[in-house]
């Protein structure tokens, strides 16, 4: 499919057959596209931890407000974002030019330490790029994705044993679509959300 067919065909699907399941190799394939999304200096402030086994995502649903595409879904997804990504930027850089490290390294120390606010709203950017990426990936592969944030972080938390480092950016199930989606909901048109110069220039 051409990127543009992707970007039109995706939708957040809430309705799977729960008896397709993926593979750790379509998984991967598809993860080594993630990999290459754009990060804040690189740092790859994401982690993806993958939940296939019914009991889990039956847990998850729990934590999820009942939502019923996390427990049919193939695959459900938790995005966590990583506060403290600036400490892998060692080896990050390592291969990069001496004075390339001499100047980022300092850099990265300087913008992230001491600064929590800063160090999720990174890890929140890149994650959710990395997400963004996932569902186009998934759906240019024929596979149906639904990104979620109606769910308790703390719950979501304890179940997938994040460590204090780790928080969820939003979850994403996988599946195969089983009925058609409704009609895509409204959209702003483009004259309203895009503005030359300014917030009150004229629309596009
Ligand atoms: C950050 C985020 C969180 C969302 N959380 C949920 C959710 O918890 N449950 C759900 O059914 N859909 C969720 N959605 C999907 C939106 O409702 C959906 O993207 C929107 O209605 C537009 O529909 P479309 O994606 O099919 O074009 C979420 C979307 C985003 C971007």
């Amino acid at each position: 499919m051409e990127l543009s067919e992707i970007i039109k065909t995706r939708r957040s699907v809430k309705s799977y057959d729960p008896e397709k399941t993926i593979s750790d190799a379509e998984l991967k394939n598809l993860f080594e596209e993630v990999t290459l999304s754009p990060s804040s200096f690189n740092l790859q402030h994401w982690v993806f931890i993958a939940v296939r086994d019914l009991e889990r995502k039956k847990k998850l649903r729990e934590a999820a407000w009942g939502q019923e595409q996390v427990e049919n879904c193939s695959i459900a997804i938790l995005v966590c974002g990583h506060l403290n990504a600036g400490k892998d930027a060692p080896k990050i850089y390592a291969e990069a030019p001496q004075e390339i490290q001499e100047k980022v390294l300092p850099m990265i120390h300087n913008f992230y330490d001491g600064n929590r606010q800063l160090q999720r709203d990174e890890a929140i950017r890149s994650s959710s790029l990395a997400a963004m990426t996932l569902m186009y990936a998934a759906t240019g592969r024929g596979w149906a994705t639904c990104p979620i944030i109606g769910f308790n972080p703390v719950a979501v938390s304890e179940l997938l044993e994040l460590t204090p480092d780790y928080f969820p950016v939003m979850m994403i199930t996988l599946g195969y679509q089983k009925n058609e989606p409704r009609p895509r909901p409204y959209r702003r048109p483009v004259s309203e959300v895009v503005r030359f110069n300014s917030l009150n220039g004229p629309g596009l």
